[in-house]
Formats: C-alpha cells, structure tokens, sequence
C-alpha cells in the first residue's frame, strides 16, 4: 500500500497546517525541459491543482490559497495569455459541473475587473455557488497583486472616511485586514514556492508576515501530494515564536 493511501493520509498522526498557500511556478521551464512551447505546461500545472486541492481536503487544511496569475503576468506574450485564461475558464465550466460532488469552496482574490466579462461571470458564479460548502476553502488568487491588494485596501478605507464611514483614529491592523481581498481569512501558516525561485513576486505581502516559508526545486507540474507532506513536515520542526520567546 502506497504510504499516502487514502487510509495513511486518515490515520497520520501530524499536525496540519490550517492554512497554506502556494506560488504555483514553473510550468514554462516544465514545458521548455520537454521541448514544447512554455504555455503548454500551464495545463499540466492545472491538473496538479486539483490533484492537491483535493489532496488538502482529505488531509482536513481549512484553506488552500493559490497564485494563479499575478499583476505582473500581463507582461507575458498574448498566445501565452490566452492559454492561461482559456484554461481558467475550462477549469471553472468544469468545476461548476463537479461542485456537488467536490464541496469546495472557491472565493476569488484579485481584480477581476481586467479580465474577459464571461471569465469574471464564471469567477462570480462559482464564488457564489460553492459559498455554503464545507470541503476546503481555495482561495483563487487571479490577476492578484499584494502591492495591488494593499492599495485597493487603502483606497476603500479613505473613501469610507470621506463618507463619514470610517475615521483615521479607528485604523488598526485589524480594521485594515478587513479592507483586503482576504478578509475573514486567518494569515497563510505555510508558505510553499516549487520551481527553485526564492522570492515573494508580490504574493500575500500583508498576510504573510509571519507565515513560515518552504522553498522546493519541483516544478509545479511535477509537484504531488507526497511533495506537499514534505513541506508539511519541515514546517512541523519549526518554532515559530511571532517575536516572542519560546
Ligand atoms: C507559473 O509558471 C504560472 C504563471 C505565472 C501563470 P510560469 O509560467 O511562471 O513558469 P516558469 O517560472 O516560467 O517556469
Ligand atoms: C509568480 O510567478 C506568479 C505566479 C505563479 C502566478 P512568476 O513566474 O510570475 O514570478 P517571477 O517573474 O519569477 O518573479
Ligand atoms: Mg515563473
């Protein structure tokens, strides 16, 4: 029997985080190692998402948040672009047909606005329907910037005051919290990046101050559920001590 066979994953002992986040990188230089175009491992990278969405599920993580497409991926060539959105919108048809079966919660991050209006509808339609289930909560992070999230933040904050909503007096980081993308979501406790990078670009700047971090090589496409328990064990053997002392 595999060591993570669905009776393994229910009877392992370890704590789970109760909330991870993931940097979904390097399904273009999965693509480029096997001499295709690079676009062409964002629908591999889209497999592995589901396969470890589900796999949180079953191990009992409240919330997944993902990256999927960052403010600053408009950079890329149209072709590539298209691919990315093509498939999102594939993905979001499909998981609108499986939602019963799968009880996930979709709720999405990030300006939606940019995107076609059939895509934002799916997004909408899919938040609204899976509000009520109890599986994991993905967080969907699309056209998400942290730079981006915290400036959106402030803007809505000053236009409250403006309106007699809100006064500066009143802000704390709590009240500020509220004004992200993220609000009513606890702050990520694992922060996980494959493909070798080891940097933020822009992801959870706010959230994850003290989110604790695992870099791996994997490329995304590559990455499996026994990855994931890996980066949950090494997040196991740390203290974290939130500026205080153990
Ligand atoms: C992540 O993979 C997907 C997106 C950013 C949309 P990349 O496309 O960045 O893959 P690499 O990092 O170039 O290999
Ligand atoms: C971060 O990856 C964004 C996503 C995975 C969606 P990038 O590939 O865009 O980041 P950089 O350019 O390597 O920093
Ligand atoms: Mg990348």
């Amino acid at each position: 029997m595999g060591l993570f066979s669905k009776k393994t994953k229910q009877s392992a002992q370890r704590p789970v985080p109760q909330h991870i986040a993931i940097i979904m990188d390097g399904n273009g230089r999965w693509a480029t190692k096997r001499g295709m175009p690079r676009y062409g491992g964002h629908a591999y990278g889209a497999e592995t998402f589901r396969t470890i969405a589900n796999y949180c599920k079953d191990i009992g993580v409240k919330y997944l948040t993902v990256y999927a497409f960052s403010t600053e991926n408009w950079k890329r060539s149209q072709e590539e672009i298209s691919t990315i959105m093509g498939l999102l919108g594939k993905y979001l048809q499909e998981a609108l047909l499986d939602m019963e079966k799968n009880r996930v919660r979709f709720v999405f991050s990030g300006d939606l606005s940019r995107l076609s209006p059939e895509l934002r509808d799916m997004c909408i339609q899919t938040q609204e329907r899976s509000k009520d289930y109890d599986g994991v909560q993905v967080n969907f992070c699309l056209n998400y910037g942290g730079r981006d999230e915290i400036m959106m933040a402030a803007r809505r904050f000053a236009r409250d005051c403006m309106e007699g909503k809100q006064s500066p007096e009143n802000l704390d980081e709590g009240l500020f919290s509220s004004y992200l993308y993220s609000a009513q979501v606890p702050d990520p406790d694992l922060i996980i990046r494959p493909s070798g990078e080891k940097r933020t670009s822009n992801f959870l700047l706010w959230q994850s101050a003290y989110s604790e971090y695992v870099f791996t090589d994997v490329l995304w496409p590559d990455f499996t559920p026994e990855d994931l328990e890996k980066a949950i064990a090494e997040y196991n053997q740390r203290s974290r001590r939130f500026g205080g002392v153990k």
